[in-house]
């Protein structure tokens, strides 16, 4: 291990979009996840000190806190820097101190994983210039454990894994059991089709109370069945539900169980170059979320539904829930008919008017030139 202080590193990582699979990566089932092409960049200039300074172009205060920080001392977005520092040491590595600079380049609670995104590029610049090589499965551990534990959000690996294994025309089919992942051509462009990216704007936050209840739901249910996780009874199908007393507790697991099937059955309809029936999934798994796991908004339905219904191949909402982004596939031809539509529809309904952007899978976290 050989720290180059005094050298400057620059470290980015994407956001992402998760094209079908909600939820189910605390389950430990499977999710299809793409990177964005927008990055957070971090500059890093490792030292000798024992206390890390961060600033970010988001923010009009650095802040400095020890390397020996504890989960509870930094809190606000400097706590998603500081919470790695923490998971690395506890992981047993050594990290350097310094000053690090930010430049967030994903929308913060949009549900497109810009915490994941900056998490794991402060890891990134701090492991580099430790001259660690720790693979990407582990550091996606160390940065779930740094946003689980120290900043209090009790979210899976899926953002994690999806911004560290991404490439560019692909997507990740994640199994959370095994942890592994495959590689999946995902090229609309290559076939007429366009992925839009929906922005509502309306924020959300995870360390919030719903995201933990659907995760309890889960958890609950699981443990009534007598196994660790719903995913020892995926094979088992939705029947295994009917023994359970609570139909809410039902319903949670009842999406879980058919959404793991729909990112099977999308990872297989992209391998057949299938645009039509992944868009079919994609409203499937709307639906799902909408009245099986209750993770929508009124809001984010009016757009996904108006997606559909002026022609997309499919759209559903993406991340965590709660507000952030719809993704609609859609045929080339029909992608201004398609946007249109949404604006207004969300316009009139007095909300306000969504950004619409096409969008295509961009390459995963790395290093680069300082
Ligand atoms: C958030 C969490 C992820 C995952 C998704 C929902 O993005 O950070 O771990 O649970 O929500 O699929």
């Amino acid at each position: 291990m050989t720290t180059s202080l005094g050298r400057p590193v620059r470290y980015s990582a994407p956001g992402r979009i998760n094209l079908i699979g909600e939820h189910t990566d605390y389950n430990f089932g499977f999710a299809l996840p793409i990177a964005l092409p927008e990055r957070t960049v971090v500059t890093y200039l490792p030292t000798a000190d024992d206390s890390l300074v961060v600033r970010s172009d988001r923010e009009a205060h650095p802040v400095r806190f020890p390397l020996n920080t504890i989960p509870g001392a930094v809190t606000g977005w400097a706590a998603y820097v500081a919470g790695i520092v923490w998971a690395l040491r506890s992981a047993g590595h050594h990290s350097p101190g310094g000053t690090m600079s930010i430049s967030g380049g994903v929308e913060t609670g949009s549900g497109l994983a810009s915490s994941a995104a900056l998490g794991c590029a402060a890891l990134g610049a701090l492991l580099t210039a430790a001259g660690h090589s720790v693979d990407p499965v582990e550091q996606a551990q160390i940065a779930r454990r740094a946003e689980n534990e120290y900043v209090g959000a009790p979210t899976g690996l899926l953002d994690q894994l999806a911004i560290l294994l991404a490439e560019p025309r692909h997507a990740q089919l994640i199994d959370f059991h095994r942890l592994t992942a495959r590689s999946v051509t995902f090229d609309p462009d290559a076939h007429g089709v366009a992925l839009l990216l929906i922005n509502s704007h309306a924020t959300h936050r995870h360390a919030g109370g719903d995201y933990a209840a659907r995760r309890a739901s889960c958890e609950r249910t699981a443990a009534a069945l007598g196994v660790s996780s719903l995913r020892e009874v995926q094979d088992r199908g939705v029947g295994v539900l009917a023994a359970l007393a609570d139909d809410e507790d039902r319903r949670r697991a009842r999406h879980i169980i058919t959404e793991n099937q729909r990112v099977l059955d999308a990872a297989r309809a992209l391998h057949d170059s299938d645009f039509a029936e992944v868009g079919r999934l994609m409203t499937a798994s709307h639906v799902s979320m909408r009245d099986d796991f209750e993770i929508t908004t009124g809001h984010i339905d009016l757009i996904a539904r108006t997606a559909v219904q002026a022609g997309a191949l499919g759209a559903r909402m993406t991340g965590g829930g709660f507000g952030g982004c719809v993704i609609a596939l859609v045929d080339a031809a029909a992608e201004e008919t398609v946007a249109d539509a949404v604006r207004q529809s969300v316009r009139h309904a007095g909300y306000r008017e969504p950004t619409v952007v096409r969008t295509h899978p961009g390459r995963g976290a790395g290093g680069q030139p300082a």
